[in-house]
């Protein structure tokens, strides 16, 4: 169990802001939440072509919840309801969206298929008129498919069993894997015909109804691991040019195949050493941090921000490619989930934070402002704000306001309270029963084979079959 202040016993302003400054870390705070038209995170945001009508976000969740041929389930559609409802006008990318059976994390996983058009096109739907029943208008609401292929951490098939395909030898990464896993490591055709994929998936898409594909680059799956591929001889590897080219190749084939269609990227714009779980629980970088040459944008010292270096020049060129949609997030939630969605109770793959959850908000949310800093006409989305649970709101509207952040997106908060944007938007009092504490059982579950869900707050889940089985696996963990 860890020993950090818990979010909830911070009652006031003043004893939040006092718990930051113990921790040597600022985070802005807005006093008053402000309502009505005017209200800060009440502001339309132009995204390109498309208007988004305030500044909240929900970011891709998945539920390991499709049916093993990668058809969303009741599960699925639940959940793209509550995406709806939520009073967010950005919807970035759903949920990870295999372009291939390959790609699958995990054989529950949406898949591309002969179902997809008609799949994708009925989930949007049913999005966009629980939005529609909630809200009225729909004109200003912008949603999004995210693309991927699962790469090093594909488990496509009904067995679960890891079926990584890799685009280097990674000296710490490999190891992780069971002994006897055989791992495919891509050629630069193979990395070239899965350009053809994520464009015949995005053609996909555009005909569902979609406004934008995400190309997804984050969290140590394909596109993300390509970026630190520093070592990789050949089209795809070694220098940035190199590592970007399938970006380029993406962005390019889906341009020619359909040019209504808008593109973003979600990018991990830091990584660090993969950790590991320390004699004590805690979680520690698993070597010597110094040399480690496979973080893309590397966060070195815990204490400090990470050297944004790479990102910087991945915005840049997003710039170049005019893909001017960039959802910024972090790390990866295999090797360093601390990073990628601080949580004070780990999920049971996972560790007791090495730090106070808060540091790592504080570090993505600053990350975040400097990128926007440096590219002020691309529009960033914001991740890891769940954690702020009451704080969120103000700390929400305090970013906006600082333009260090263009849309506040928000991840398991919405599992947990799906209609929290709505209720900020409209000055309502936060329902503090629902409020998301991160006990991770939404990834504990799915470590296990069960479906995601918030388990502890949503009566649904707790009702679920999955749940009384989620007590015996943590019941039995160590
Ligand atoms: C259960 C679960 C499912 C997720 N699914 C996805 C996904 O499909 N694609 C993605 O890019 N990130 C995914 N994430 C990461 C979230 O989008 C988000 O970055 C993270 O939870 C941190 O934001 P938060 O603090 O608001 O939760 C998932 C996270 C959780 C906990």
């Amino acid at each position: 169990m860890s020993s950090y202040a818990r979010v909830a016993s911070l009652k006031t302003p003043e004893q939040f802001l006092a718990h930051l400054a113990g921790l040597g870390i600022e985070l802005p705070l807005a006093p008053t939440l402000l309502t009505g038209p005017d209200a800060p995170l009440a502001a339309p945001v132009p995204l390109g072509r498309l208007t988004a009508g305030n500044r909240f976000a929900v970011l891709p969740m998945e539920g390991w919840d499709g049916t093993l041929d990668g058809r969303p389930s009741e599960l699925t559609i639940r959940r793209w309801t509550h995406f709806g409802q939520s009073g967010a006008k950005l919807i970035w990318g759903g949920e990870a969206f295999a372009v291939r059976h390959d790609g699958r994390a995990n054989p529950n996983q949406l898949v591309m298929g002969p179902h997809a058009e008609g799949d994708l096109t009925r989930l949007r739907e049913t999005l966009v008129s629980a939005h529609a029943t909630s809200f009225g208008t729909t004109s200003d609401l912008v949603v999004g498919l995210q693309l991927t292929h699962s790469g090093r951490y594909a488990r496509p098939d009904p067995d679960g069993q890891p079926r990584p395909f890799i685009v280097y030898r990674h000296p710490l990464l490999d190891r992780r894997l069971p002994p006897g896993t055989v791992l495919t490591l891509m050629s630069d055709a193979d990395i070239e015909r899965l350009v053809d994929d994520f464009v015949a998936a995005a053609r996909v898409a555009a005909r569902a109804g979609f406004h934008f594909v995400d190309i997804k680059h984050c969290h140590g799956y394909l596109a993300h691991e390509l970026l630190s591929g520093v070592d990789r001889p050949g089209r795809f590897g070694g220098s940035f040019e190199n590592r970007t080219r399938f970006l380029r190749l993406v962005v390019d084939g889906i341009r020619a195949a359909q040019p209504g269609l808008d593109i973003g990227v979600r990018l991990s714009a830091f990584d660090s050493i993969p950790y590991s779980k320390n004699g004590d629980g805690v979680g520690r970088p698993t070597a010597d941090a110094e040399g480690y040459r496979y973080a893309f944008s590397a966060l070195r010292d815990p204490g400090a921000l990470p050297n944004l270096d790479d990102a910087r020049r991945l915005l840049q060129l997003l710039r170049e490619l005019d893909v001017r949609l960039v959802c910024i997030s972090a790390g990866s939630p295999y090797y360093n989930p601390h990073i990628q969605r601080p949580a004070l109770f780990p999920p049971s793959d996972g560790y007791l934070p090495p730090e106070d959850p808060l540091v790592g908000v504080a570090r993505q949310i600053q990350v975040t402002s400097q990128l926007k800093r440096a590219f002020p006409d691309l529009v960033l989305v914001g991740s890891a704000y769940s954690y702020l649970q009451e704080w969120l709101p103000h700390v929400a509207q305090a970013m906006v306001q600082q333009r260090g952040v263009d849309v506040v997106g928000i991840g398991r908060m919405i599992l947990a309270y799906p209609t929290l944007p709505a209720d900020v938007l409209a000055g309502r009092p936060l329902q503090r029963k629902s409020i998301c504490r991160t006990f991770s059982d939404c990834t504990t579950g799915p470590r296990h084979g069960l479906v995601s869900g918030c388990f502890p707050l949503d009566r649904f889940y707790a009702a679920h079959p999955d749940a009384a089985r989620l007590k015996e696996v943590k019941a039995r963990l160590p």
